[in-house]
């Protein structure tokens, strides 16, 4: 018996339970192994690359799932492409106090301020150095503490501790629930920030990629500045995008005042948009990862067509159970065929 199979029977008394709880309990699942074997090989039309990394299948799990890098071989064996974990920060931190994640069932949304709740960073790497040579791309998310004043000294350690470790790394500075934190995608400190964490990169002696993951309440300059950056800087891409601040008028005026970020699927529509103004920013020259609101094979298909090189999900995982992530891969390469692509690269940005 797998997690796919028994997600059916176990979902009502989920859904009926505190959030968290409930989170909590499909963790010690996937901790005991109960995430199942292996799904089979991915359809070939969905094999790609990403930045070097060469995945099975364009469908990847969005950072927060794992935010200690506990789970990352069951999340790859429901059939990921890739898994991002963390964001981990370097020292341990609890985040913000409960309740701290809100269901909004009526959107098929979340809203949470977990804050980088965190094991600490010695506690990722070791669970990393422990799987470190198996198959399966695993990236690494860093943060950075909430009483931590030197923001980049923060990044730097993480991307020194986590280069050698990680098949990709993210810099993540578009968190609604650490203070200050998304001022650090303004230009000047952006140029800095992603300055200091490839110069530390380079002297970690493993480069993998390095990502920068934005919001998605930018401003026209904020995008501009951004995608200029990144540009300049030469980091390898972007992560379209984190969860929004905004209450889109389908959020029920209950659930909308909780702060927090809100993501699923009233996200799609808005971070979609984002996604393709930063492709076409960039010019086409910078690989994105498409993130917010995927719910199914047609939406992972409309982010790559928005410019997308691969995706990830997270909330509509809770929602629709581990099978979701089956369906969309057979939806998605289907989409492919029907309108004659022979790879996902072919129709990134088309
Ligand atoms: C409960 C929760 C926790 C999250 N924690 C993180 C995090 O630690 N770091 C991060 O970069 N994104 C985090 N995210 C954002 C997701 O990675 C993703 O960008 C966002 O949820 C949009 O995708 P979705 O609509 O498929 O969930 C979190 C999202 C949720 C719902």
């Amino acid at each position: 018996m797998s997690l796919s199979d028994l997600y059916p029977l176990a979902r009502p008394f989920l859904q009926a339970m505190d959030p968290e709880r409930a989170q909590s309990l499909v963790f010690s699942a996937l901790r005991s192994g109960l995430a199942g074997g292996d799904p089979g090989p991915d359809d070939p039309v969905l094999r790609t690359r990403l930045c070097g990394l060469d995945l099975p299948n364009p469908v990847g799990l969005a950072a927060g799932f794992d935010k200690d890098a506990e789970v990352p071989d069951a999340m790859l064996r429901l059939g990921f492409g890739f898994v991002e974990c963390g964001t981990v920060t370097p020292l341990p931190q609890p985040g913000n106090p409960r309740p701290r994640l809100f269901r909004v069932p009526s959107a098929e949304a979340v809203i949470n301020r977990f804050g980088f709740n965190s094991l600490g960073l010695d506690a990722f790497a070791a669970r990393m150095q422990a799987r470190h040579g198996r198959p399966g791309i695993v990236g690494a998310n860093v943060g950075k503490n909430k009483e931590q004043q030197d923001a980049a000294a923060d990044y730097a350690a993480g991307i020194r501790r986590l280069a050698p470790l990680a098949a990709y790394l993210v810099v993540n500075v578009s968190s609604p629930n650490t203070p200050g934190l998304r001022a650090l995608q303004g230009r000047e400190p952006l140029a800095a920030l992603l300055g200091r964490c490839l110069e530390v990169r380079r002297a970690a002696g493993a480069e993998p990629p390095l990502f920068l993951k934005v919001a998605p309440d930018l401003t026209e300059e904020d995008k501009a500045d951004i995608a200029a950056v990144a540009l300049e800087s030469g980091i390898d891409g972007l992560v379209v995008s984190n969860t929004t601040v905004s209450r889109p008028p389908e959020i029920p005026a209950s659930l909308a005042q909780e702060a927090g970020g809100l993501s699923g699927r009233p996200l799609f529509t808005p971070s979609t948009r984002v996604l393709a103004e930063f492709r076409s920013l960039t010019g086409g020259r910078l690989p994105l990862i498409g993130v917010g609101g995927i719910a199914s094979g047609a939406d992972a298909y409309a982010k790559i067509r928005a410019g997308a090189s691969a995706v990830q999900l997270y909330t509509a995982l809770s929602y629709q159970g581990p099978a979701l992530v089956r369906r969309i891969k057979a939806d998605l390469a289907a989409l492919l065929k029907r309108d004659g692509f022979a790879s996902v690269a072919e129709a990134v940005g088309r």
